[in-house]
């Protein structure tokens, strides 16, 4: 127990050592912390949330001042070829890391070892052709790595050693010839669930080579090999789900060994794809998954596809087939092409230039929910489909449909999806949905259609999304879309819609969001209140339109859009300039996110912003506003985003009154500033991205604070500010802003926190020691000054004493002094003396009666005692006494040590010390055999000659050498 203890001492011992050297040193170091931080400027990258973002920045090196709290990393896109050591040494809290896209050909031994938090690394797109020893150590914690398209041709038997978590290994496109190198990966990751070998160069799948143990592997791609033998010999592989084999330029056939058929039965998604087998081996191949088979595809086959289809379906559990590109193998569809598929669910049949499918072609897929029939070469929606009472998705897009029926989509009443994009339809009648009750997606645009002939008046109540943009519509007709009671989204970009008939969203009540950019639509078309029926709307884009307002008044467009959050109306065309009305936003409660980016506007009125309290995002860029004045800002107190760039402003300075506390994010790339004041820097403290980009500064002091906080601040991050250039003053052209000395501009910041920091030790050093050795003293010059306050009270009372003497004694020494002193100097001697107990006037505040009594009384004779030191020495009566003595030059204290008090004990009692030197006393205990002389000394000292020099009296009477107790009792 002990030496726990003891242990437990030494350490907390130690602590305190520590934290007193730790504040010592950061005392010490107080001037440097200040000045060392480079806040998070960066040369190339910039931070976003927890990302540093360097993609396509022209790096040849990872650059290294990326701040250590990154979580993210993206390096993609640059011109790195070759990664050191060092170069993540400081990023330990790194969990993803983008390599993709460099010229890596070279990984140092190591290069990762820090990154014990790194979960995701890709090294996709680059030129490693080997994976040499050790090469990821430290990754640890790694689940995903990715070196898809390199050269990696060999790798080292510990390349992969310490990857135990990785769960997914993509080795594609690379130059893989034999499967013991997948065995030198494997046998290090036991945790592996996917692998990805596609496009490689294996020639053999022979399992026991791969591993001699079964592993966990769900996901298994081999895709791309010219594996000519697939020999399975054990059963390595009891939890692959997801296996894709086949494909391969080189014309070879693959053999199919799978010693057991249980070995691959728990394989679901299947993808055999441009496989090339004979056909025993196939039927072999589709036995082997017989019982777990859910889901096949065979693209690009060069078999008798209809043979496999068959054998195919008759798998029980197969319920997805995907048969893209089978072009002429499937063309064109008859009526025995699915005879065996009763059981399938989705069929895709996309990319197979289809032209004709037979009416009863789908009649055995009872079941079908999902059909894909699109980029073929339809010309019409297919009857057969009419067979398919389940159907719930359909999609017939890029095809060449030119014309719709009213039997088209007749009897699907299931419908939920149907995707029609990308065709040739120009019309829409009112018949064609009728059935359609319950479709919630439809998918009209990229077609030609410039009418909708009431399509939508009346059918679809279910109808969630609809697409119609990119047609060819001009008008929209009052109650076009009255049918649509449960739409949430409608697009109608890129038409022509000039003209919206008042009523034309009628019936939308449950629109959220229109999407109307890139319309001939303008200020006239928005007059007539056509937004009135769309009370639920949180987004209206009309951007690209030719909408231009000059300033007078008129009816606001938005008024009863009180729940939308987003409006945007930027980039309209037209000549001249627009200006806003003052009343335009009005109504618009909510709304949350602004764009009037490039409307030529040249001012905004300053109190459009009153409709819209709670503004978030305001983006107005691309004007020519050159001034704003801070009241706009007065009703947006939340904005946290501004957006002003190439808006001509001479300068910031509105931000200084516009009281923007939220303000987290400003883009204001070149404008016409070029200096940067302390106090918008200081205007905006929630602050934390600034992007100034093309803007030219001046290399002046007035930028000296702008310079010292983007460098040193900690919160926000100055975008690119490094490349900051000045153009003035001339000597300065072309010199980057940062570089730009500013010591000359103020006495040196690191000589004053030097200076200062140096005094605050100093000062704190003397407190420390002046506290420590002259703690009596200060707690004296504290009653000193006051009793000096009392004195300076008192001083012009000049009245008859009252008394002849006032006695200060402790309560615990009364018995003496009402027994003894009392009896004596009252009694036989006459004096008349104060006491508190007895004399102090009742109601009076304590201090008065105090001094009162003291200024009152010719004398003051203190009882002292042990008790009288420890709790009366200190208080007032005593303090306003002696100061008496010193200021009226009097000698009023009479000292009547009633205990012997060794020296010792005088010494914290500094003042009664120096009196007790200078002066001398009477000594009670050493009177005792000599009371009456004592008592005969006592009244000496009272009486009343104090007009002579009362010093040489005292001593006279007192000090004299042949009195016996004056020698003896002199304590000095
Ligand atoms: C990393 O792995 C170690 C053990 O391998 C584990 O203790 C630690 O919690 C992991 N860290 C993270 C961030 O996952
Ligand atoms: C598969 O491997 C076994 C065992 O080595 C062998 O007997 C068999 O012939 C191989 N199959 C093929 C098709 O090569
Ligand atoms: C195949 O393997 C299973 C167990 O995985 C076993 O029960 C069965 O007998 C094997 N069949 C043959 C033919 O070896």
């Amino acid at each position: 127990m002990g030496s726990g203890d003891k242990e437990a001492q030494t350490i907390s011992k130690g602590r305190r050592k520590r934290l007193q050297l730790m504040i010592l040193f950061s005392l010490l170091n107080f001037c440097t912390l200040v000045d060392q931080g480079t806040g998070f400027i960066l040369k190339t990258c910039r931070i976003s949330y927890d990302i540093a973002l360097c993609v396509k920045s022209n790096l040849s090196a990872v650059p290294l001042d990326i701040p250590s709290t990154v979580k993210g990393f993206d390096l993609s896109a640059n011109k790195i070829s070759r990664i050191q050591r060092s170069d993540f040494d400081n990023l330990s809290q790194l969990e993803n890391l983008e390599l993709n896209r460099n010229f890596i050909s070279q990984l140092e031994i190591g290069a990762f070892t820090g990154l014990t938090k790194l979960k995701k690394l890709n090294l996709n797109n680059n030129k490693l052709f080997e994976l040499g020893e050790n090469l990821f150590k430290g990754l640890a914690n790694l689940t995903e790595l990715r070196v898809n398209s390199n050269r990696i041709k060999t790798v080292a038997s510990t390349a992969f050693e310490s990857l135990g978590n990785l769960k997914l290994l993509d080795i594609s496109r690379n130059k893989l010839c034999h499967i013991t190198m997948v065995h030198l990966i494997l046998q290090h990751l036991p945790r592996l669930r996917e692998l990805f070998i596609r496009s490689n160069d294996l020639s053999t799948f022979n399992s026991w080579e791969l591993t001699n143990s079964s592993i966990e592997l769900g996901y298994l791609d081999l895709s791309l090999n010219p594996i000519t033998i697939f020999n399975i010999t054990a059963n390595v592989f009891p939890n692959l789900i997801w296996l894709k084999l086949g494909g391969s330029s080189k014309k070879h056939q693959m053999k199919w060994d799978v010693y057991n058929k249980t070995f691959l039965s728990r394989v679901s998604t299947l993808d055999i794809s441009e496989l090339q087998m004979a056909v025993g081996d196939m039927e072999t191949l589709l036995r082997t998954v017989n019982s777990s088979l859910r889901s096949l595809r065979m693209n690009v086959m060069k078999h008798n596809l209809k043979e496999l289809i068959s054998i195919s379906c008759t798998i029980p559990t197969m319920s997805s087939l995907q048969l893209r590109k089978n072009y002429k193998k499937i063309n064109p569809v008859g009526p025995d092409t699915f005879k065996m598929c009763i059981n399938v669910t989705e069929l895709d049949l996309s990319e197979n230039k289809i032209r004709n499918i037979s009416d009863d072609a789908f009649k055995p897929l009872k079941h079908l929910r999902i059909l894909t029939l699109g980029q073929n070469q339809l010309s019409s929606v297919p009857a057969a489909i009419r067979n398919l009472p389940k159907l719930e998705e359909l999609s017939l897009n890029s095809n060449n449909i030119n014309r719709l029926g009213c039997d088209d989509f007749a009897n699907l009443t299931m419908l939920r999806k149907l995707s029609l994009y990308q065709n040739s339809i120009s019309a829409l009648n009112g018949c064609l949905f009728k059935d359609l009750t319950r479709l919630q997606v439809l998918k009209l645009q990229t077609n030609h259609i410039s009418s909708l002939n009431n399509a939508f008046r009346d059918h679809l109540p279910n109808l969630r999304q609809l697409y119609l943009n990119t047609n060819k519509l001009t008008a929209l007709k009052r109650g076009e879309f009255q049918g649509l009671q449960s739409l949430w989204n409608l697009s109608l970009h890129d038409n022509q819609i000039k003209d919206l008939e008042v009523g034309c969203f009628t019936g939308l009540r449950n629109l959220t969001d229109i999407l109307l950019q890139n319309n001939r639509i303008n200020q006239e078309t928005l007059k007539r209140n056509v937004f009135k029926d769309l009370i639920n709307l949180k987004r209206l884009d009309m951007r690209q339109n030719f909408i231009k307002y000059q300033y007078n008044l008129f009816e606001p467009p938005f008024s009863d859009l009180s729940r939308l959050e987003t409006l945007a109306f930027p980039s309209q065309s037209g000549k001249g300039k627009s200006q806003l009305p003052p009343n335009l936003l009005q109504g618009l409660g909510n709304l949350l996110f602004l764009n009037i980016r490039d409307i030529q506007l040249i001012s905004l009125p300053k109190d459009i912003f009153t409709f819209t309290p709670q503004l978030q995002t305001l983006d107005m860029s691309s004007n020519e506003i050159q001034k704003l004045p801070s009241e706009l800002f007065s009703p947006i107190k939340n904005l946290k985003s501004l957006y002003i760039s190439r808006a001509t402003l001479g300068s910031l300075d509105f931000l200084v009154d516009a009281n923007l506390t939220q303000l987290e994010f400003l883009q204001a790339r070149k404008n016409q500033y070029t200096v940067i004041s302390k106090e918008i820097i200081k205007s905006t403290p929630a602050l934390v991205y600034l992007d100034l980009q093309g803007n030219s500064f001046t290399c002046g002091c007035d930028n000296a604070e702008f310079i010292q906080w983007v460098k040193s601040n900690k919160q926000t991050q100055v975008s690119d500010a490094y490349n900051f250039v000045c153009n003035y003053p001339h000597n300065f052209e072309g010199m980057k802003l940062l570089d730009f000395d500013i010591r000359f501009c103020s006495v040196d910041v690191e000589f004053i926190y030097f200076v200062s920091t140096t005094c605050s030790i100093l000062l704190f050093m003397v407190a420390s020691c002046t506290y420590h050795f002259l703690r009596w003293q200060l707690v004296y010059g504290y009653y000193l000054f006051l009793a000096f306050l009392f004195d300076t009270k008192h001083k012009n009372k000049k009245s008859q004493s009252q008394y002849d003497a006032f006695i200060s004694y402790n309560v615990h020494d009364e018995p003496w002094v009402m027994e003894e002193l009392l009896p004596k100097l009252e009694g036989e001697q006459g004096w008349r003396l104060c006491l508190h107990h007895r004399d102090f006037e009742p109601g009076k505040p304590i201090i008065d009666n105090i001094t009162d009594s003291i200024y009152g009384s010719r004398k003051t004779i203190c009882v002292i005692s042990h008790r009288y030191l420890e709790s009366e020495w200190c208080s007032r009566e005593i303090q306003v006494a002696s100061f008496r003595l010193f200021d009226e030059r009097k000698d009023v204290l009479i000292l009547v040590f009633l205990e012997e008090i060794p020296v010792s004990l005088l010494s914290p009692y500094y003042r009664l010390r120096k009196l007790v030197k200078r002066k001398t006393y009477l000594n009670w205990p050493r009177a005792r055999q000599h009371t009456e002389l004592f008592w005969e000394k006592l009244r000496q000292a009272l009486r009343t000659r104090e007009d002579l020099d009362k010093d040489r009296f005292l001593l006279n009477v007192m000090d004299r050498p042949h009195e016996p107790y004056s020698q003896n009792n002199s304590v000095v």
